[in-house]
């Protein structure tokens, strides 16, 4: 059958498309602002005749099933912990499952999570009856293929992006068109602590490097700081509106890269209406599922390697925590682990873990003796590279305990070194070498 009248008879209202779904599904969810909110909004309407439908999802935007009156009738297991869903998880009406982004997808071709309903947006169809998984390729498109049921809101405003990021009419079974404006996150503020963390991850990045970065006031910071660097080159997780003026200024050209060169590698977008209209139609721009983008063999395939993140806290041995604060689930392994160990396994790769010194104020370090009981450690200091602060960088790569924790402390805020350094004394059994603070 011709694909146009196959999408006549799998167009339904919004009502119609939330009536597939039943009661004690497990519905994915698509990623971040990939999410379908029109069918969402329609599925909270209608609440009542759902009982303990589990909706599973990474990165959250809108939190919309997660709220106290919605107990009972969805439960939200999250991936990934944002502001909206945090307080769920902590009260005990959300769960959490612990997982690397890049193996997402294994969990529902082995059904492991077994996916009855994919609830995605996707672009309208081209002229041979394909639609874009736009900004949200990532899980979304795995969560389809192995889905149940497809049920998708297609929507004019999301971008038409290119590379493995398409599904065919055929492979949806209920269509509800609905356009609406897709989120947008504005750019964040840089102040002189970033720009100082920024310069510092620039100074590592050497020309015909290949970076991934996430989004953040640090991450931008980076950003801002490699405009005189030379032919640099995008396979990342996350595609955000800072990259615009490096890709614009052909600063990021991907002319160098040994793996997927002249084009940048994504698996999610997120940013401001400037993104979504850059990348819209974009050739240059390939966005992959994350079991490919993420895989750290792949990864791997990129010479001079860079990948930059974040982290809540790190001791003094290189144990990085970025998910957790204590038993508080803050938010996820994401893409972190998957390319620390990519770039780690690239030629001339590097991983940099880059953060304020301080958090709250001041008032707290995020350099710690010893990380504070219930966190998880998401990089482990066997992984760990560059550690970067505003008071510059701990290469801790083959570096013994000692080592580590002078390179740490000398990056730590000056408030909280003395702790570190009696920490230091006692553990090691020998005086702190303070000359070392001076350089
Ligand atoms: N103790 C107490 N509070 C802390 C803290 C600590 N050690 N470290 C941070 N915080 C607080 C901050 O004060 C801030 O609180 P506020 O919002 O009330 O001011 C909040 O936590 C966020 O801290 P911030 O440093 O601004 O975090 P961020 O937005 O830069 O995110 C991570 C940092 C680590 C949480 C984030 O990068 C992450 O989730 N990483 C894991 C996933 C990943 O790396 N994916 C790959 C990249 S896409």
């Amino acid at each position: 059958m011709d694909w146009k009248e196959l999408y006549q008879q799998k167009l339904r209202t919004l009502d119609e498309a939330a009536d597939l779904v039943k009661s004690n599904d497990r519905v994915v969810l698509g990623h971040a602002m990939g999410e379908p909110q029109a069918i969402m909004r329609k599925m909270v309407e209608k609440k009542n005749q759902y009982r303990d439908v589990e909706i599973v999802q990474l990165v959250p935007y809108t939190g919309m099933f997660n709220t106290p009156e919605l107990a009972g009738h969805f439960r939200y297991n999250a991936l990934f912990a944002g502001g909206s869903t945090r307080g769920s998880i902590e009260e005990g009406r959300a769960d959490f499952t612990p997982v690397f982004f890049h193996e997402v997808p294994r969990l529902f071709q082995y059904n492991i999570l077994k996916v009855d309903v994919a609830l995605i947006m996707v672009s309208p169809p081209d002229e041979h009856g394909y639609c874009s998984y736009g900004i949200s390729v990532d899980y979304t498109k795995a969560a389809a293929e192995y889905a149940t049921t497809v049920i998708a809101q297609v929507n004019k405003y999301m971008p038409r992006t290119f590379g493995n990021s398409m599904i065919h009419v055929t492979d949806i079974d209920a269509l509800v068109e609905y356009d609406e404006e897709l989120p947008e996150l504005p750019p964040a503020e840089i102040g002189e602590l970033e720009r100082k963390i920024g310069e510092y991850c620039a100074s590592l990045v050497k020309d015909g490097s290949v970076l991934q970065v996430g989004i953040g006031a640090i991450p931008d910071a980076v950003l801002a700081s490699l405009g005189d660097k030379k032919d640099l080159a995008l396979h990342t997780e996350l595609v955000g509106t800072g990259v615009i003026p490096l890709i614009k200024n052909g600063v990021i050209n991907n002319k160098k890269k040994s793996y997927m060169p002249d084009m940048s590698v994504g698996t999610f977008i997120m940013g401001t209406k400037e993104l979504y209209d850059f990348v819209d139609n974009n050739p240059s721009i390939y966005m992959g599922p994350v079991d490919f983008v993420n895989k750290p063999s792949i990864i791997a395939k990129n010479d001079r390697m860079i990948s930059i993140n974040s982290a809540i806290q790190v001791d003094l041995t290189g144990q990085v925590v970025s998910d957790t604060m204590g038993h508080r689930v803050f938010s996820g392994v994401g893409g972190q682990v998957d390319f620390v160990r990519g770039a780690a396994m690239a030629n001339e790769g590097v991983s940099i873990i880059a953060f304020a010194s301080t958090a709250k104020g001041g008032k707290i370090s995020k350099i710690v003796t010893d990380i504070t009981p219930g966190s998880a450690v998401t990089t482990t200091r066997n992984d760990v590279d560059y550690i970067v602060t505003e008071y510059g960088i701990a290469a801790l790569k083959g570096r013994t305990l000692r080592q580590r924790a002078e390179a740490l402390t000398k990056i730590a805020h000056p408030d909280f070194r003395e702790e570190l350094i009696c920490a230091y004394e006692l553990r090691f059994k020998q005086k702190f070498p303070r000359e070392i603070l001076e350089d």
